[in-house]
Order: structure tokens, then sequence, then C-alpha cells
């Protein structure tokens, strides 16, 4: 064989194991059930609505994500919120979103300028929206153990350790 030949058959073979490969991993993987996207909310559309226009207005996707949608040109290391009232109450987060200094409830590992600013100053009613909507904001149970983790993790730079 010439060598223009051997190339070709070398590129061929490879080829062929890596498809072969590929088969035998995915028909592995699918005898595990699908578990899909664990996140979901229990919020009314009207709550939906209403939070998201708060959310969006304030600003909160310039450091957040949730539902996977994120300003990408900001880099900030803020919590996912997805899945977050899985963890906290509503009324924590009406005290956390009402409090001067947010960072006395929950500390924070980021200058002054990336953390979590105050939202004391809105208005009660928007307060309460925000509060209800990310309490409903739930994730299925299998992936909770996986969001304390690295929440845990990113906020105080520790190993967790389970609670
Ligand atoms: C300047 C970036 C920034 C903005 C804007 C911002 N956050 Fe945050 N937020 C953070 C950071 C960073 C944290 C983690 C705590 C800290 O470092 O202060 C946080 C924490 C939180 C937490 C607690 C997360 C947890 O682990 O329990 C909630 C809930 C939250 N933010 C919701 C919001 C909402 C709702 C808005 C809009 C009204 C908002 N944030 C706007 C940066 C931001």
């Amino acid at each position: 064989m010439r060598r223009g030949e051997k190339l070709v058959f070398a590129i061929m073979a490879t080829v062929v194991v890596v498809v072969m490969a590929k088969n035998i991993f995915t028909i592995e993987t699918q005898k595990q059930p699908d578990k899909g996207i664990p996140f979901y909310t229990t919020a009314s559309q009207q709550l939906t609505k209403e939070a998201s226009e708060i959310y969006r207005v304030q600003g909160c996707r310039q450091c957040h994500s949730l539902w996977t949608v994120k300003n990408m040109l900001e880099t900030i290391p803020a919590p996912a919120l997805d899945g977050i009232g899985s963890i906290r109450t509503e009324e924590w987060f009406y005290n956390y979103f009402s409090a001067k200094n947010p960072q006395a409830i929950l500390p924070s590992r980021l200058k002054k300028e990336y953390s979590m600013p105050s939202y004391a100053s809105l208005p009660e009613h928007d307060r309460r929206v925000l509060a209800q909507y990310m309490a409903s904001l739930k994730v299925k149970d299998w992936y909770l153990e996986d969001t304390k983790k690295m929440e845990y993790e990113k906020l105080t730079g520790k190993t967790y350790k389970g609670q």
C-alpha cells in the first residue's frame, strides 16, 4: 500500500472503532432510565408572569441563571436559581430580599459589586411576588443532593459532606 492509502485505511479503521464503541456505550446507557429535566415550578401562570417581569426589570439575570437563561456576557459566579425553592422557604426569600445587608443572611465570597444586592427598597408587593416565585422553583429529589453540594461548595469553597 502507498502512504496515502495507508492513511485513508487508518482513518477508516479509527472511524469504525469509534462508531462501535459509541454504540456499545449507547446501549449501556439506555439501560438507565432517562431522568429528564429535573427542574419545575409550582407557580400559577399569573405568578410566573408577574415575577418574570420583576426579575427582568431588576436585572436578576445579569448575575443569575434560571431555566438555563443567563446573560452570557456576565461571568459573575452567582448561584443558579433553578430548584432553589426546594432548599429554602418563601419566608427566607422574603427576608433575604428585604434585608439591607443580604450578606448578613448569606455570606458572600465575592467582591461587594458582584455579590447579591439589597432589594429592600423594592415595593413590598414585588418582594412578596419574587419570594413566592422563588419558593415555587422546585427540583426533583434525585437532583437535590447534587445541587446542594454544588451550591455549598461554590459559596463556601469547602467540600460538602452532607447534612
Ligand atoms: C450583581 C449580581 C446579582 C444580582 C443583580 C442579583 N443577584 Fe442574587 N445573588 C448574587 C450572588 C453573588 C449571590 C450569592 C450570595 C452573595 O454572594 O451575596 C446571590 C444570591 C441570591 C439568592 C440566594 C441563593 C441561595 O443560594 O440561596 C437568591 C434567591 C437570589 N440571589 C435571587 C436574586 C433575585 C431574585 C434577583 C433580582 C431581583 C437577584 N438575585 C439579583 C448576585 C446577584
